[in-house]
């Protein structure tokens, strides 16, 4: 039997090139080792964004996002987290074995605690009970499938160690091998995608690049990457330059050596290195945008397909539940 990898974005934003390289590409080539399970985590999305059309475009970006990257739904089980209601089914039996200490421990409680301190308020302001039980939510995602492994940033590796904790819990007080016990699994050479301003792309630095950006708005935020002072004379590290970081990602093995040549060689200046990132960045993309601006054309077609997903999901979900239910003793 194939080993299980599962994994779920949350549809809080529009989807950028760090989720792609960090995220998406990394589970998709996972995909064709391992049975796959991947889906759009929209009640983890629910926490923060409380606008329902922002939302509903949100969770259809991401849809359409894995799917224009590739995902082929007839080989990856594809879904909403919201269309298997056996998620927090399993998240209330979670509950009952999860340490209300363990969720102080999380990492993005803590934060939002800490930011809370810093600015003199009450510790708990602005933090609802989503946010605080959210690993155990995450849990039930993933113990939910008898998940292997599961691909995730290195942000996200103590929500799986939490996921660990509490299955090791249930299947202790049960004397049973009832839940399988997930990895994480962290690609380290894609781990951090640097972002316009060089520290890691992310959605709350506002440093991202769009993965479907119209062309224009593409050359426009390349060209406003931010680079040191250096003239166009002096000779330039692309080991430490993230324009040359990016360029990797997209540029073959040539073009690399390339690129780096014409840095060390002096008399290149950073908008020429941004023109030649910029190019290898459109090439690998506009593919993906035609299908993306293709499938947001058509929402009844994308429904259809996540609505397929979803009775797949379900059917292997409503097993998992019912062993539960009988070895807990509320089915007899
Ligand atoms: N917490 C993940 C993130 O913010 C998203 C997520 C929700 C997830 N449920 C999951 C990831 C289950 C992996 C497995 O990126």
């Amino acid at each position: 039997m194939r080993k299980i990898s599962l994994t779920g974005i949350k549809p809080t934003g529009s989807l950028h090139i760090g989720n792609y390289f960090g995220a998406i590409k990394p589970a998709l080539e996972l995909a064709r080792d391992y049975e796959a399970r991947y889906f759009i985590a929209d009640y983890h999305a629910l926490n923060s964004v409380k606008d329902s059309k922002e939302l509903t475009t949100y969770i259809r970006e991401v849809a359409a996002g894995w799917l224009a990257a590739g995902l082929d739904p007839e080989k990856v089980v594809f879904y909403r987290q919201s269309s298997v209601p056996e998620t927090f089914e399993l998240s209330t039996i979670l509950m009952a074995f999860t340490a209300k200490g363990l969720m102080n421990r999380a990492h993005a409680y803590k934060a939002a605690v800490q930011a809370n301190n810093e600015k003199g308020e009450d510790p708990d302001a602005g933090i609802n009970m989503g946010l605080y039980t959210y690993p155990v939510l995450m849990a039930a995602d993933i113990l939910l499938f008898d998940t292997d492994v599961v691909p995730v940033g290195k942000d996200q590796v103590q929500h799986v160690e939490m996921a660990q904790d509490i299955a090791g819990a249930i299947n202790f007080n049960y004397k049973k091998d009832l839940l399988v016990i997930p990895q994480a699994l962290i690609q380290e050479s894609v781990a951090v995608i640097p972002g316009l301003d060089g520290r890691k792309m992310s959605k709350s630095y506002n440093n991202y690049i769009p993965l479907f950006a119209p062309e224009k708005q593409l050359r426009k935020l390349i060209m406003r990457i931010v680079t040191n002072s250096q003239t166009v004379e002096e000779p330039k590290d692309p080991d430490t330059c993230q324009i040359f970081a990016l360029y990797k990602l997209f540029a073959n093995k040539e073009e690399q050596e390339a690129l780096a040549a014409r840095y060390r060689a002096g008399g290149m200046g950073w908008g020429e290195a941004k023109e030649a990132l910029f190019q290898v960045v459109n090439r690998e993309l506009t593919p993906m945008r035609e299908r993306f601006e293709a499938l947001i054309a058509d929402p009844a077609g994308l429904d259809k397909t996540l609505k397929e997903g979803a009775e797949k999901a379900r059917s292997i979900a409503s097993r998992t539940i019912a062993r539960l239910r009988k070895a807990i003793g509320i089915d007899y």
